[in-house]
């Protein structure tokens, strides 16, 4: 293939998982994260306009490089960060046979040090902008699996609304598909801060120490059938069965982190007030859930006219920083919008 210019912009948002991904398949390589479940995840768009909840990734790919170098957040990336961006980049490279070193620019808009960065949105963007400079014309399915190479949860953020990944038998059946569009189920989710530095143990790490958890068998059984549960109460428009089976999967999966060797304990008393202020907010009739990922802050799931009231009661809780509100944002889409 012949390149003019290989350079091009993606943008994708983030997603917060209804199932769980916590720990990869031992029969795989590890850098093929395979899941060992199958997972669903809401896509995240930010309602006020400067947080959207999305990173806006350039790429450019030129013979007139000596190496390859990666700026986030204009920070230089760090060497495991390089490591999974070049996962997703030497795949590309080795399939259009290309050599050509790169650089990449990044952005993400999550309000700074509010310990919402994930690396779903950075490396869905990443895949979809390198995919498009190297003019190579993938599907959705395609985009999803090459995502994964970057993070578990990125092969989730190429499609919006919300989402079900296939944990697998391979590299190839490994991928996300859209279960419904944005508009098609009430969802929003309210985001309590609690803590807003970077967690000591990331999830990369975590993976790997979900196995020395006895209860990490029952979890990956449980995520099964939890997957088939939210699948058709999302398709049935079953908002309290959604968030009930979000719930006790997301417990499930910090039982795991707490069990495991060493202990993982996400959760601040912050964390544990919000989530009585939950159960409170249900008491009183108002329907929400919780769900909480590798970290202390929380989302409590609603639904769109509820918003209002549970953002004024989560924010009211004793040790919450700040509440940000997220509805299901649309598919990771290619941007004219140029970063250098
Ligand atoms: C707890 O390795 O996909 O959020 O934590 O952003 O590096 P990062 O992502 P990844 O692990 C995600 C773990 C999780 C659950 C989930 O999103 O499914």
């Amino acid at each position: 293939m012949e390149y003019d210019l290989a350079k091009a912009s993606a943008i994708a948002h983030s997603n917060i998982a209804l199932i769980k991904y916590w720990g990869r398949s031992a029969k795989f390589p590890p850098e093929l994260n395979m899941p060992l479940n199958d997972t669903i995840s809401m896509t995240k768009r930010g309602v006020t306009h400067d947080t959207a909840l999305t990173t806006h990734t350039t790429i450019e790919f030129s013979p007139h490089l000596d190496y390859d170098e990666a700026v986030i957040n204009d920070e230089p990336a760090d060497e495991r960060t390089m490591d999974r961006i070049c996962f997703i980049i030497n795949a590309l490279r080795k399939q259009v046979k290309m050599d050509w070193s790169f650089f990449l620019r990044s952005y993400n808009d999550f309000p700074t040090q509010a310990g919402l960065a994930s690396s779903a949105s950075g490396f869905a963007a990443l895949t979809l902008a390198a995919t498009e400079a190297l003019q190579l014309n993938v599907s959705k399915q395609a985009l999803s699996r090459i995502a994964r190479l970057g993070s578990g949860s990125a092969c989730r953020s190429i499609h919006g609304g919300i989402v079900f990944a296939h944990r697998g038998e391979s590299h190839e059946t490994a991928f996300a598909e859209q279960l419904c569009a944005p508009d098609d189920f009430d969802i929003a989710a309210v985001i309590a801060v609690v803590d807003q530095h970077p967690k000591k143990i990331t999830s990369d790490v975590g993976h790997d120490l979900a196995k020395t958890s006895l209860f990490n068998d029952v979890r990956i059984e449980q995520s099964q059938i939890h997957a088939i549960r939210i699948k058709r109460a999302v398709l049935g428009k079953d908002f309290a069965t959604v968030g009930q089976v979000a719930e006790l999967n997301c417990l499930m999966m910090h039982a795991v982190m707490m069990t495991s060797s060493e202990s993982l304990l996400y959760w601040q008393p912050a964390t544990l007030a919000v989530i009585h202020r939950i159960h409170a907010l249900r008491e009183e009739g108002i329907e929400c859930y919780f769900t909480i990922d590798a970290g202390p802050n929380v989302h409590c799931l609603c639904q769109y006219n509820d918003i209002e009231r549970v953002q004024q009661a989560i924010q009211d809780v004793k040790g919450v920083l700040k509440t940000f509100v997220a509805i299901p944002g649309g598919d990771a889409y290619i941007t004219e919008a140029h970063l250098f």
